[in-house]
């Protein structure tokens, strides 16, 4: 069972990874429904947030039927960073979760994000702070160290639980490595398996099937794990795992019809929350990921992106639906 304060999941856990500019609430709201157990907000800059701009206040917002649900904070400054966490918590959230894992090269390099791992004295005095000034669960996601030279996620572990870090998620790359190779499990098992570790240990990395999840789970008792780039287009990655762990049989992939219903809801759900067009623009690079294994389908994929018409999208999906009903 993963506990993280007052919130309880049984079986397998299984997170929605936080993902800038994918997990926004239309997104989140197709994960819920195939079974994410735990979602993360995008994560949200602390300096935009105290300086009330308005697109990264808007991320704050959570809808009831998400929960539980964790909004992701980054920062290099401790002072913005506790400043943001109190108007984060203030949005009610279940988790305040901080980001010291992005490896982009303007926040990195800044100090935040994977930065932090430059510096633990402050990544660990900043979450001191962040954990007395909310009262609720704080929890980290990172990496395993910034390079290949500097693998400090052992010591990371021990200090951000003595902190007060109530659970600790881990992408089985270092900084450097950025999104390349294959992520690396066996310190993540390692740090699960350490006796004076009592915090949660949640995996992440490559995760993308059924049967890799049954591996990871099996392999390194990790006590969740968290999915991020295999959900894209495929939100229903989450119900095929759990069906797969529950009854070792893999559920039957979705039809094109099915994907169409799918893709068609998503872009529901994003028109409901962003309005038009901004809500048909940004659903733009959704498509091609529910339909990647489809055939021919550059004509029908350059319809989706330049249309701004929603009737016109619609009718698009109805003939692909109509075009591959064999598949
Ligand atoms: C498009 C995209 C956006 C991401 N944005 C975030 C983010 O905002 N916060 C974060 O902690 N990680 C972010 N990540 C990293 C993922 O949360 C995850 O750690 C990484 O993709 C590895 O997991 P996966 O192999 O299951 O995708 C992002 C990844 C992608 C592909």
């Amino acid at each position: 069972m993963l506990k993280i304060g007052q919130i309880e999941i049984k079986d397998f856990p299984l997170l929605l990874a936080p993902m800038e500019d994918i997990t926004e609430p239309s997104f989140r709201y197709l994960c819920k429904k195939f079974g994410a157990d735990i979602m993360y907000t995008e994560f949200i800059a602390s300096e935009a947030l105290i300086r009330n701009v308005e697109k990264s206040y808007k991320k704050l917002s959570i809808l009831d039927y998400e929960r539980p649900v964790g909004i992701q904070l980054y920062g290099h400054q401790i002072d913005a960073m506790v400043e943001a966490a109190k108007i984060a918590a203030e949005a009610k959230p279940d988790i305040i979760d901080l980001n010291f894992g992005c490896p982009v090269k303007k926040i990195a390099t800044r100090g935040a994000g994977a930065g932090m791992l430059r510096d633990i004295p402050k990544m660990i005095e900043m979450a001191k702070q962040i954990v007395k000034a909310v009262d609720i669960p704080v929890t980290v996601k990172t990496r395993l160290g910034w390079d290949s030279d500097s693998i400090v996620i052992e010591e990371v572990a021990q200090r951000l639980q003595d902190a007060g870090i109530q659970a600790l998620t881990i992408h089985g790359r270092t900084r450097a490595q950025l999104y390349k190779g294959e992520a690396d499990w066996t310190l993540i098992g390692k740090i699960k398996n350490n006796p004076s570790i009592k915090i949660p240990v949640i995996g992440n990395g490559d995760v993308n099937s059924p049967e890799k999840a049954k591996e990871m789970f099996q392999k390194y008792n990790v006590d969740a794990i968290m999915i991020g780039r295999a959900s894209i287009g495929h939100p229903h990655i989450f119900s095929e795992i759990k069906h797969f762990l529950k009854t070792n049989e893999k559920l039957p992939e979705l039809s094109v019809s099915q994907k169409v219903e799918l893709a068609k809801e998503h872009l529901l759900q994003s028109l409901k929350w962003k309005g038009s067009p901004r809500g048909i623009y940004e659903m733009r690079r959704h498509y091609t990921l529910y339909f990647k294994s489809l055939p021919n389908f550059k004509e029908f994929k350059l319809k989706l992106v330049t249309s701004e018409n929603i009737d016109e999208i619609c009718d698009t999906l109805e003939n692909i639906k109509k075009n591959y009903s064999d598949f």
